[in-house]
């Protein structure tokens, strides 16, 4: 395996996951971590990630110059490269000017690094020092204009430092970098797959778990899903999965969820449906600010999970389906910064007895996560579903929830999924749903006059969730899911397509 050593960079997962598309297992430790403890790994190669600090300063990261002497092969990626540099006898100073963005660097090809790439090639740059002076026994193997060393070799020693950012997406041959690294200059043999992270997982998850008992609050979303799918295999019964149905599910996915992991399904555990419809439309009853829809979904939440939790009593571990994005958000991602809390992370419930936390997923994105779902054979409809919100249909239904308003928005949102599905759309759109408005206007059905409630359909492209616009659906899908909402579902006489982008508007209505 290789070991990526994290200086607090910003993209230090990013190396680990590109380390892993090449095939490759890796993991990720801090810089405080000890040398006699990497030495144990007896790790193929060394990869020392970036981080905000300046190598030159008294308290900055550091580590020990043993490191570059065990004949392992290391990578230095900016601030890694930096310090190799430095702690090798190298000189690194303030840059004259900051390097930020798409550059373009002149690559050595003869380097084992840069094999296969362009002489010429597009890297990501974000550094204010720069190597002056690179460390006895190195060699500069690439530049750029403003920057004598972007890249420095021991072809000898096998030590490579990298001032740009390969891993970065922008770095456009960067991916060819870490996999001649990995590959080429480690050796890895690169036969590493998704099944060996969940069979690597599932013994991590038994060596830690012991005969101990896991809880875990199971919402049918991909991540804790997955979640509760690896931690069926490793202990089985050991796992107590609570599922509250709330009634602001979408529609038949309270069922869904119980027949991939009820009794009936094919993973061993203890499975709790709670069926809280009614105590759900009780609370929310003449209740219409959002934000109060919203803090009542919640908190019902905690008490219906508390009433359980009491029922089983004490736990030795709370399970969590974070992933890493929740983390790095949250500031925990290792050494990395924090940018915002997370609502998934660090909130935990105090109300569960329980001694420890643990998240098996909290090292993977998305798209690994996934797949890895995949791998533990959860349905694809599960694994590939969009996201979702807590509060659920509650936040798709503008005003008062009832227990008729849920069944409208239910059938008009599957009916627009089902033709989503069927036009091809459905991976491309990154989130789409029906909402109901709150309200009602005059229409003719038949020789009757109706007045009923007017439907809205959203479908956003987004990357991030955090701006988005309106999707381009092709007009005859719409008008067939207008027709096929006003004939089939009862209650509904207009249907609306929100074209508003985020900014201003929001994904959700409420
Ligand atoms: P907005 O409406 O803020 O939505 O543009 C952005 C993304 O977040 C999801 N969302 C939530 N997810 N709990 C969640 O777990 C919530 O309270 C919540 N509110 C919005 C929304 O579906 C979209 O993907």
């Amino acid at each position: 395996k290789v070991i990526v050593i994290d200086f607090g960079g910003q993209y230090n997962q990013l190396v680990a996951r590109r380390v892993r598309e090449c095939n490759v297992y890796c993991e990720i430790y801090s810089y405080r971590t000890d040398i006699e403890q990497i030495k144990a790994m007896n790790p193929k190669g060394i990869i020392l990630t970036g981080g905000p600090n300046s190598c030159y300063e008294p308290d900055s990261p550091t580590y020990t110059k043993e490191l570059f002497e065990l004949g392992i092969p290391v990578l230095g990626l900016c601030y890694g490269a930096q310090l190799m540099m430095h702690v090798l006898g190298g000189k690194v100073e303030k840059a004259p000017v900051r390097e930020y963005g798409k550059t373009e660097v002149f690559v050595d090809t003869t380097s084992p690094l840069f094999g296969d790439v362009s002489e010429k090639t597009i890297c990501w740059m974000s550094h204010f020092d720069y190597i002056s002076k690179v460390a006895p026994g190195f060699s500069i193997a690439a530049h750029t204009a403003d920057c004598p060393v972007a890249a420095a070799e021991n072809r000898e020693k096998k030590l490579f430092a990298i001032q740009f950012h390969p891993e970065v997406l922008h770095t456009q041959e960067g991916t060819k970098m870490l996999h001649n690294f990995v590959r080429g200059v480690c050796g890895c043999a690169g036969t590493w797959r998704m099944d060996h992270f969940v069979e690597h997982t599932i013994e991590a998850i038994r060596e830690k778990v012991g005969d101990g008992k896991v809880l875990l609050a199971l919402s049918g979303g991909v991540d804790s899903s997955v979640a509760a799918g690896l931690l069926s295999r490793a202990i089985g019964k050991q796992l107590t999965c609570v599922f509250v149905d709330h009634g602001l599910l979408r529609k038949n996915e309270g069922d869904e969820v119980e027949s991939v992991f009820g009794p009936d399904g094919q993973f061993d555990l203890n499975f709790i449906r709670v069926n809280a419809q009614e105590r759900y439309y009780a609370k929310l009853a003449g209740v219409t600010e959002p934000e109060q829809k919203r803090k009542i979904i919640g908190e019902e939440f905690i008490r219906v999970f508390e009433e359980e939790a009491k029922k089983i009593g004490a736990v030795d571990f709370l399970a969590q389906g974070t992933i890493y994005p929740d983390v790095v958000e949250s500031g925990l991602g290792g050494e990395s910064a924090v940018i915002k809390s997370h609502h998934n992370v660090g909130g935990l419930p105090d109300y569960v007895d329980f001694k420890e936390i643990i998240e098996p997923l909290r090292n993977l994105f998305k798209d690994e996560v996934r797949k890895a779902g995949l791998e533990l054979g959860i349905p694809e409809n599960l694994v590939f579903r969009q996201p979702f919100p807590g509060p659920g249909l509650g936040i798709r239904i503008i005003g008062e929830v009832t227990a008729d308003k849920v069944r409208i928005v239910q059938d008009a949102d599957a009916i627009y999924r089902e033709e989503i599905a069927k036009a091809g759309l459905d991976r491309s759109i990154g989130q789409y749903f029906a909402a109901l408005t709150n309200m009602r206007s005059v229409g003719v059905m038949g020789d009757e006059r109706t007045y009923d409630y007017a439907v809205a359909l959203r479908a956003v492209n987004t990357v991030d969730f955090m701006t988005a616009e309106a999707a381009e659906i092709p007009f005859e899908v719409l008008q067939t899911v207008m027709s096929r909402i006003i004939n089939e579902v009862r209650g509904v006489n207009r249907v609306f397509y929100d074209l508003t982008s985020k900014p201003p508007g929001t994904i959700e209505f409420e």
